[in-house]
């Protein structure tokens, strides 16, 4: 006997899957500023979500058994190579999503050292990178003002440190939305013959569509660039499942490969972490790209940076409340501004309250508490709405103490809901953020990996 009990119709299963969707915020309209990408464009959603279904079940591990998968493959990392104006010769693969993009371009390069250098934004895909391939990470501040990660600080690290294998650069940054010094940190890593990629995965379709507009030089035509990641499931607008890694150097990509015959069974040939995996995404987000094309994606970048922009200006606007940075993309952090200035987690909750969901971001080291926002083609057509309920908001969280834990931290820790409990997360979930905020960092990490533990713990 197994947990799952006798068969029921597929009907009933629908129902049951779509009662427990009702419970997830909504991934079109704007009103969830992070996680989800909407260009509000009905023809491409359908015609992705229609290929992720016709090819779920072909296997993209064999594209000799497969041919629709290298017919695909090819196609979405030509359209990448162009789009980030690859040099003659570049090639590329298609992953899972950001994460493998990282990991992936890290393997490409653990042969020459074992010294991953990066700046403090840098996704943590590459601390994964690093923990998993066995390799160091140095991590370097970034810029106090412009929050970018300067060529200065990369040119001195590399001349202390002999074994880096790999640079780091992000266009932009997930947390602050600026784009790091890339032409200077590509020129210092070239001059000194280590490999610099560029992660691209949340920013890199809007920077290349907003091109000539003055958007930062980027992509595999800055010398010494050797490659760049960039996410079909974030500004791609596809569903989940699928990224772009381009290198310039096929060899590089060869180091990626993992082929394997030395046993009695079929040989292994797998161009990612994954070894069967559906072709589904792959083929959805084909679908979208080709739906939108360039002038659809122009126009859902302009429509982003338009309510970015908006945005930005509104903040301006209130009194205790600031961007930081320069933001060079669509993703915004709102920090405190002044002696009484507003608790972005406060804000949060507030804007909450009145149905947008922001994400707060804790603070590290000098850089504050902040909430993020990334913003989306269909928050251009909502972006009075939300500018009006962000001064409200900002105004009801101005009267309002910052959200703090007191000193004994383990007792508030121990006082989190119980998140298995069928309670669900607070309404006002500033104080948890707080908390989070308030660890140290060496409780930070595995006080998050209980609270996860916990949420996957079946009842059995
Ligand atoms: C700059 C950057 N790199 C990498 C990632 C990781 O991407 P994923 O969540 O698709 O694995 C993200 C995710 O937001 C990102 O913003």
């Amino acid at each position: 006997m197994t947990g799952l009990g006798p068969g029921v119709s597929a009907q009933t299963a629908r129902e049951e899957l779509r009662e427990w969707r009702q419970d997830d915020p909504p991934v079109h309209g704007g009103r969830v500023l992070a996680y989800v990408y909407d260009a509000g464009v009905e023809q491409a959603i359908e015609a992705g979500l229609e290929a992720l279904a016709s090819f779920g079940e072909v296997n993209a591990l064999d594209p000799l058994a497969f041919p629709s998968v290298a017919r695909l493959e090819n196609s979405l990392v030509g359209w990448g190579l162009d789009l980030m104006r690859a040099p003659d010769g570049a090639v590329g693969t298609v992953t899972s999503g950001g994460t493998e993009s990282c990991i992936l371009a890290v393997l490409a390069t653990r042969g020459r050292g074992s010294t991953i250098l990066m700046g403090e934004t840098a996704h943590p895909a590459f601390h994964k990178a690093a923990h998993l391939l066995g390799m160091r990470t140095r991590v370097l501040p970034v810029d106090p003002q412009s929050l970018r990660l300067t060529g200065e600080a990369v040119a001195t690290a590399l001349d202390e440190e002999d074994d880096v294998a790999l640079v780091v650069a992000s266009a932009p940054s997930y947390a602050h939305g600026v784009v790091d010094e890339i032409p200077a940190i590509a020129a210092a890593s070239q001059a000194r013959g280590v490999p610099c990629h560029v992660d691209a995965c949340i920013g890199g379709i809007v920077l290349a569509y907003a091109r000539p507009d003055g958007a930062p030089a980027f992509d595999l035509s800055v010398p010494g660039v050797s490659s760049i990641a960039f996410d079909l499931h974030k500004y791609g607008f596809a569903p989940k499942g699928t990224s772009l890694l381009l290198f310039a150097d096929p060899q590089l990509r060869a180091a990626t490969y993992f082929t394997f015959s030395q046993w009695p069974g079929y040989p292994v040939v797998n161009t990612t972490l994954q070894s069967t995996k559906s072709a589904g995404p792959m083929a959805a987000a084909w679908a979208v790209a080709r739906v939108l094309g360039d002038d659809g994606y122009r126009d859902a970048v302009s429509r982003a940076l338009l309510a970015t922009e908006a945005i930005a200006e509104a903040v301006e606007g209130i009194d205790g409340l600031r961007v930081l940075g320069r933001p060079d993309a669509t993703l915004l952090a709102l920090a405190s501004d002044g002696e009484r200035g507003i608790d972005p987690f406060r804000l949060a909750d507030a804007m909450k309250a009145r149905g947008w969901s922001l994400q707060p971001q804790p603070s590290f080291g000098s850089l504050p508490r902040t909430v993020h926002l990334t913003v989306q083609p269909v928050s251009w057509e909502s972006v009075g709405a939300l500018t009006a309920d962000l001064r409200a908001a900002a105004g009801e969280a101005r009267s309002q103490p910052w959200a703090q834990v007191g000193e004994d931290l383990e007792a508030a820790f121990a006082g989190l809901p119980d998140l298995t409990g069928g309670g669900g997360l607070p309404d006002e979930m500033a104080g948890v953020h707080a908390l989070i905020d308030a660890l140290p960092p060496g409780v930070r990490d595995p006080a998050l990996a209980a609270i996860l533990g916990a949420l996957f713990s079946p009842r059995r």
